[in-house]
């Protein structure tokens, strides 16, 4: 049998073809546009994202024999606002997860409602790119769209709902509106009222390994599919990443460089720490898991090399970096505002502390460091929570470069563990699909029985020590521009 993981990601919808056995034989993948109408605003058309996966099937199934195809599922960009009227149509463009317009709200939700009664009913707090912030923008900001609202749904949830008539969605990605109870895995009351909207406007919620539908009879003639195409729930992207890495079960961790870029700790039991300083979010695999996300990563990396230098001779630019741990220039990643650890959609992007003696290779270097720096922090909550972190896995485009993992191999001071498939989210939903068509009796002994360690980075003890140095001049950055970022 053969199984299709979409990854409907923020650059792109990127999806793979997997046979039972967990090879990936195929990958399509498919651009759509990002819109930053205003400063820190990031939309999307849900229509783009449609268009564009069907298109990514077709091609897909180019030269296969397409009935072998038995199940389809996703891993979705998380947390977007999808609002359709009574008639299923699409409101407004798709508020997305690193848009940071939600400043008001989310103040209002941590300090009015407050942060412990936000615990108390979903196991989080607010953060701007949250989608129960959104809502309450809507509603502040435009009255007339919050009106027409009949349902509420994730990115990943719309293209199913496409795909199968069913308005469902999966535990994990749920996790992620902040109108979620994460501990007892259903839509908290408490939550709708404070944002004005209903329950019956949120999907049924699944658990990511089940299966909600089959995909429409007419839809599945046009895209090549036979009939009863079994569509699984699916995932938030992040979970789904964790699914195609293996890391599931207690203790493990994946790092992910996509567009954000991710810490991600697995556990088999619901916990939370007492700041909410990483999001406490269900698992793909029915379990829990801890998160740290920052909002720019690789797309740091393109930044820098394709909007600033006017390049993507990526690995040319790379070779020039040879002093690992000895560049005096630092970069704060935070080109969209920055979620973990700092929730602050008014922090930006820094470069700080060159000299006449800098090179293009050393701002580079910096913009790499940048982002590793960040993720340390996550890392760090973790680490204060009594988490040990030994070894790390890692995918997204940006684990697709050495010097940056061996980058974070010594800044983190952990293994960093490579797979032989690096397609995280798409082989995560495509695994998933697998678990809801019976392949594998669960999602752990998919992971198992899938997924293979190709090679491991080492962390070097000269390197951690010089980075270790660094990493404590980093984090006097933050706090010292804070001020400068409120008024900028
Ligand atoms: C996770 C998050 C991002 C998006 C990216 O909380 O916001 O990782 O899911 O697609």
């Amino acid at each position: 049998m053969l199984y299709i993981g979409v990854d409907l990601g923020t650059s792109a919808v990127k999806l793979v073809l997997m046979n039972t056995e967990g090879s990936v034989l195929k990958t399509v993948s498919k651009e759509y546009p990002l819109f930053f109408p205003h400063p820190g605003w990031s939309e999307q058309h849900p229509e783009d994202w449609y268009e564009q996966s069907c298109a990514g099937i077709k091609e897909i199934l180019e030269g296969v024999d397409a009935s072998e195809v038995a199940g389809i599922s996703f891993g979705g960009q998380m947390h977007g606002l999808v609002i359709l009227d009574e008639e299923d149509r699409v409101i407004r463009p798709a508020i997305l997860w690193n848009d940071g317009r939600t400043g008001k709200e989310t103040d209002y939700l941590n300090q009015v409602i407050t942060k412990e009664k936000l615990s108390e009913y979903t196991a989080n707090i607010a953060f701007a790119g949250f989608t129960a912030p959104k809502i309450l923008w809507v509603k502040e900001n435009e009255p007339e769209n919050f009106r027409r609202i009949r349902k509420i749904m994730l990115p990943k949830d719309y293209l199913a709902y496409r795909l199968t008539g069913t308005f469902a969605t999966d535990a994990s990605d749920a996790s992620g509106m902040l109108l979620f109870d994460v501990k007892n895995r259903r839509w908290s009351k408490e939550m709708c009222e404070i944002c004005g909207i209903t329950t019956d406007m949120l999907a049924t919620v699944y658990e990511s390994y089940e299966k909600i539908g089959t995909v429409k009879p007419e839809l599945a003639a046009e895209l090549g599919l036979k009939d009863g195409v079994i569509v699984a729930a699916g995932a938030g992207d992040n979970a789904a990443a964790a699914v195609g890495t293996g890391t599931v079960g207690e203790g493990r961790c994946n790092i992910s460089l996509g567009t954000s870029g991710t810490v991600f700790i697995s556990s088999d039991s619901f916990r939370v720490d007492s700041f909410n300083a990483l999001h406490a979010f269900a698992h793909a695999d029915g379990h829990y898991h801890l998160m740290g996300c920052m909002l720019s990563a690789a797309s740091c990396n393109k930044w820098w090399m394709e909007d600033i230098l006017g390049t993507n001779e990526y690995g040319k630019e790379q070779e020039a970096i040879t002093e690992l741990g000895l560049n005096h220039v630092f970069f704060l990643p935070y080109l969209m505002g920055e979620r973990s650890p700092h929730n602050n959609p008014k922090a930006r992007g820094t470069f700080i502390g060159m000299t006449m003696d800098n090179t293009r290779a050393d701002l580079y270097q910096a913009v790499l460091e940048g982002v590793a720096f960040g993720l340390r922090d996550s890392f760090e909550v973790a680490r204060s929570l009594g988490i040990k972190i030994d070894s790390t896995r890692i995918c997204g485009g940006g684990a697709k470069s050495a010097l940056w993992k061996r980058m974070i191999a010594n800044i983190l001071n952990v293994r960093v563990e490579e797979i032989e498939s690096e397609e995280g989210p798409g082989l995560g939903g495509a695994m998933l699909a697998a678990v809801a068509n019976g392949e594998y009796k669960s999602v752990a002994e998919a992971a198992e029985k899938i997924v293979r360690v190709k090679n491991t980075i080492e962390p070097e003890p000269e390197l951690v020590e010089r980075y270790e140095a660094r990493y404590q001049q980093f984090k006097q950055i933050y706090p010292a521009c804070k001020p400068i970022f409120e008024i900028l």
